[in-house]
């Protein structure tokens, strides 16, 4: 375990703010990792000295814990070390922020049974010295019983460490806006947002308590010291709000402004909307690259609405970009050609290369031609709801597209959809006399008893899971058959980790990476599109990702793969801006159409994303407002680099 820098340590010394040029708009200390795992680490590392340092005086560490994505990989290294490096913590004391109302312990979605599977079961922490609040106390009892928790944690002498994440509602613990800075343990309502990013682990947003217990503003911010995680780009905005904005009650994480020692520990994506990040040239001098450039003039032009063409010397001035200017000795009519003209070349209806033509300002090569494609699709309708124009243009354009579905999907599948399945069955089972029926029939009544065994939020045994992933394959293969893809160009991978794993809790291995190689080395694409570089790490995409950016890598020396382009969509996760994008495939009406019959083909899952093609017209109406064509609908790409 090395110690740390003293000034990059993320238990700083107390009132110590950032205030270089850059962070002058950060209004509490952020320090930025280049990912979650490194950040978690480190974290990991600095408690796990205090807790030691704490156990050579004989004195006790109390700290205060959350559930949700974001601390599994802190948890997985605390576990790691006591597994590998004998921390133990038999002094330790820990006080958890919330737990839905209504669950009984042993639920899959109680935050109880969340610790305990994330982190107490696996370390020597005593049971009594654990602390969560339960949500099954009656309804007259539970003003007391949050008094109660309010008085344990004070008897065991307040919280020296209170680890946090970040809804996307700006709530810590689950202080929803609203909440006020003084406010103690108490029931509170969920907020819809906050019931809509449950929804997954809950199987439908029915399902998702209404309530929980929670930990006070106030109770959170009496602790000592305070250490808000944030990972992907789903939590740029509301970290940028946190930190940046005004300390009120709407964001609850903007009042760790007001401590002295808070800090957020934030991943780059998680960093991504902070001023010095987003518009560096408003903190201090820039670099004006090519790049940098087109992200001032597309900014300006969306912040004045403003066509780029239209953009004169005194809006780059007074929107403090004048610098830009200076620095090329253009004036603006020049600097905003430039821009335009870039923004124009990143528009293409051929996703994989015009033939014949001059491919110097396209964004994909001309040859070779047809082109290998190969389209990754993390959960089976992902590639539906980011490409599914695109995909249908690789087609028609001639490429050889193969569609790999990278896995089964079969967490999303509801039960609704296994029963009637399995109904179907029984009933022809009956209807012909039960002659050479028995297997089926048997067959069935399994999938119904599981179902009920299992109840409502239990885990899905293999049996059921098996089920709803042939369910989703059929639909997967309608979609793609909508969008021209035919049975024999798609693929089901079925990455093992996600068949043996939960949402939140999924952890890949060499195996899925070999797979996933597999798939490469016997395709050779020219081109890979995929998802999931970004949002939440914790999910199955970004999992997917990772495990695809290992596999390239261990490839990086085969001839095929150094010319192999890696373009990225987005999916379920956050549309890229306008100045991110770097290929614009635009759609006619008829194709977003097409689009959207293809989404509609999966009819199994709970929450299927029925927004994407408004999604497909905002860049369409966001590139319209800059002054370029008009189109329906744009699916928009980046360019990965390895
Ligand atoms: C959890 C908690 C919440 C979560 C927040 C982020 O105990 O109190 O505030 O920290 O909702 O959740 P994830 O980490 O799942 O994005």
């Amino acid at each position: 375990m090395n110690s740390l820098d003293e000034s990059s340590r993320i238990f700083g010394s107390p009132g110590q703010k950032q205030r270089t040029q850059q962070e002058r708009f950060e209004k509490v200390r952020t320090l930025i990792r280049p990912s979650s795992s490194e950040a978690s680490v480190e974290l990991a590392t600095e408690l796990a000295e205090l807790i030691q340092s704490r156990q050579e005086s004989g004195e006790k560490v109390v700290l205060g814990l959350a559930t949700g994505s974001t601390p599994v990989p802190f948890y997985r290294e605390l576990i790691r070390l006591h597994k590998e490096e004998g921390l133990t913590f038999t002094n330790v004391i820990t006080f958890n922020l919330d737990e839905y109302y209504g669950l009984q312990r042993d639920h899959p979605e109680s935050y109880y049974r969340f610790m305990h599977d994330q982190l107490f079961d696996h370390v020597d922490i005593p049971e009594d010295q654990i602390h969560i609040p339960d949500g099954t106390v009656p309804m007259e009892d539970v003003y007391d019983f949050c008094l109660g928790y309010e008085k344990a944690i004070a008897e065991a002498g307040g919280l020296d460490l209170q680890i946090l994440g970040i809804g996307r509602t700006g709530h810590i613990g689950f202080n929803e806006p609203g909440s006020s800075a003084d406010s103690i343990t108490r029931m509170i309502t969920l907020d819809r947002v906050t019931r809509q990013d449950a929804a997954a682990d809950f199987m439908g947003v029915a399902n998702v308590p209404r309530s929980a217990i929670t930990m006070g503003v106030g109770t959170i911010l009496n602790a000592r010291r305070l250490v808000l995680m944030a990972w992907g780009s789903n939590k740029a905005e509301i970290v940028q709000e946190a930190v940046e904005g005004e300390m009120n009650d709407r964001v609850s994480a903007s009042f760790l402004q007001s401590h002295d020692q808070a800090v957020f520990l934030v991943d780059e994506a998680a960093a991504s909307h902070l001023t010095r990040f987003r518009y560096p040239w408003l903190v201090g001098p820039v670099e004006w690259s090519a790049e940098m450039m087109n992200r001032a003039v597309v900014w300006l032009s969306s912040k004045l609405e403003k066509p780029i063409l239209k953009l004169v010397d005194e809006d780059y001035n007074e929107a403090g970009a004048g610098d830009l200017l200076a620095s090329t000795s253009e004036a603006a009519y020049q600097v905003n050609i430039d821009s335009f003209n870039r923004v124009q070349h990143t528009i293409s209806g051929w996703p994989g290369g015009k033939p014949g033509a001059d491919d110097s300002n396209r964004p994909e090569r001309a040859t070779p031609f047809p082109k290998r494609v190969l389209v990754l699709s993390p959960e089976p309708a992902d590639a539906f709801i980011g490409m599914g124009g695109t995909l249908n243009r690789l087609k028609e354009q001639g490429h050889e597209v193969k569609l790999v579905f990278q896995t089964s999907g079969n967490l999303r599948v509801a039960d609704v959809a296994a029963l009637n399945f399995a109904r179907v069955v029984l009933e022809m089972g009956e209807r012909t006399d039960g002659e050479g029926w028995s297997g089926q029939k048997d067959y069935a009544q399994s999938i119904v008893d599981a179902i009920a065994d299992k109840g409502e939020f239990g885990v899905d045994p293999e049996l059921v899971r098996r089920l709803k992933g042939m369910i989703l394959r059929g639909e997967a293969r309608d979609a793609a058959s909508v969008c021209g893809v035919g049975n024999e160009e798609s693929r089901f991978l079925d990455l093992p980790f996600y068949e043996e794993g939960r949402y939140r809790r999924f952890q890949s291995s060499g195996v899925d990476v070999e797979k996933t190689r597999g798939v490469l080395e016997a395709f050779r694409p020219d081109i890979i599109f995929a998802t999931g570089d970004a949002g939440d790490p914790s999910s199955n995409q970004a999992i997917c990702f990772q495990v695809l950016s290992s596999a390239l890598k261990s490839l990086e020396n085969g001839d095929w793969s150094a010319n192999c382009n890696v373009w990225l969509y987005r999916g379920r996760d956050r549309p890229y801006e306008a100045h991110e994008i770097e290929m614009a495939v635009p759609m006619s009406p008829d194709q977003l159409q097409q689009k959207v019959d293809a989404i509609r083909k999966f009819m199994s899952t709970s929450d299927d994303d029925v927004s994407a093609p408004a999604r497909n017209q905002e860049i369409a109406s966001t590139y319209n407002d800059l002054g370029l064509a008009e189109y329906e609908a744009i699916e928009a790409f980046r360019k990965w680099r390895m």
